[in-house]
């Protein structure tokens, strides 16, 4: 089963409009994407949206994603961007359960999982996030909290719907730190979750998924990363927010792929 790889830019709080407007600038001047052979997604601030779709205008090349989404359609829920809303601006993914809104924003995977449905009515494909702490690895509990997560957060998701998501395993501890996990560790945390989608939804869909590593990639780590079989692709925080260090780990490691 060949799966194309798929590398994201999440900026997080990073890059307003006329950032975002020089990124994209440089980023196109340094690459033909048609020559490369994977996704390409970048996850700018809400703000940030309008000017992105403004500025990749022709590039049908990069695709964007948000970084949240409401579990709401509209109404009384001051500071929240609806799903409806984020189709305005062309929006293809939008990243949910990432450790820092389960963390900081207290973000539950009941609330995910409501979040992981709503984004599907909208026909928005979730980048959904996944991973453990330091203190759950070192308990033990690596396999436990990655079932109850992806159990959680897929529930009642169907198979067909779940064909339009992309799974991101992002071990905390490794997120903004600059310790990468071992290609072993992650590959062998990928091939568990493979697993738990196999028993969920069987083994054509757990063949099909994509499942992207993230945390501290860098493009001199990024072809090790990538070489594992279960990995297909990277959700790059820090290092994404140079056009030339996103691209050269995109370059590394599509072909390490
Ligand atoms: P860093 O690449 O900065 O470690 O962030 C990873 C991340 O959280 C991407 O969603």
């Amino acid at each position: 089963m060949s799966r194309k790889p798929i590398f994201a830019a999440n900026w997080k709080m990073n890059k307003g409009p006329s950032e975002t407007e020089d990124f994209v600038k440089s980023f196109l001047s340094k690459v033909q994407l048609q020559n490369l052979n994977c996704d390409v997604v970048i996850a700018p601030p809400f703000v940030s949206l309008a000017k992105l779709t403004e500025a990749l205008h022709n590039h049908h090349g990069i695709q964007i994603a948000a970084q949240n989404c409401s579990q709401f359609d509209s109404g009384a829920y001051t500071g929240e961007v609806s799903v409806l809303m984020l189709r305005e601006f062309f929006t293809h993914y939008v990243i949910l359960g990432h450790s820092e809104r389960r963390a900081i924003f207290g973000e539950t995977d009941a609330v995910i999982n409501a979040k992981i449905k709503k984004a599907r009515e909208a026909n928005l494909k979730p980048i959904f996030c996944i991973g453990e702490t330091l203190a759950e690895r070192e308990a033990g509990n690596l396999e436990t909290v990655l079932r109850t997560q992806v159990n959680a957060g897929l529930e009642g998701v169907s198979e067909k719907d779940l064909g339009d998501i992309v799974i991101a395993y992002e071990p905390v501890w490794a997120i903004g730190t600059g310790v990468t996990a071992t290609s072993e560790q992650a590959q062998e945390a990928h091939a568990f979750v493979r697993s738990l989608i196999a028993d969920l939804y069987g083994p054509d869909a757990a063949a099909k998924i994509r499942i992207q590593y993230g945390g501290s990639v860098k493009p001199n780590n990024a072809a090790e990363l990538m070489a594992c079989p279960d990995i297909d692709g990277a959700l790059i925080g820090g290092a994404a927010l140079d056009p030339q260090s996103f691209l050269d780990i995109i370059r590394n490691g599509t072909a390490a792929e």
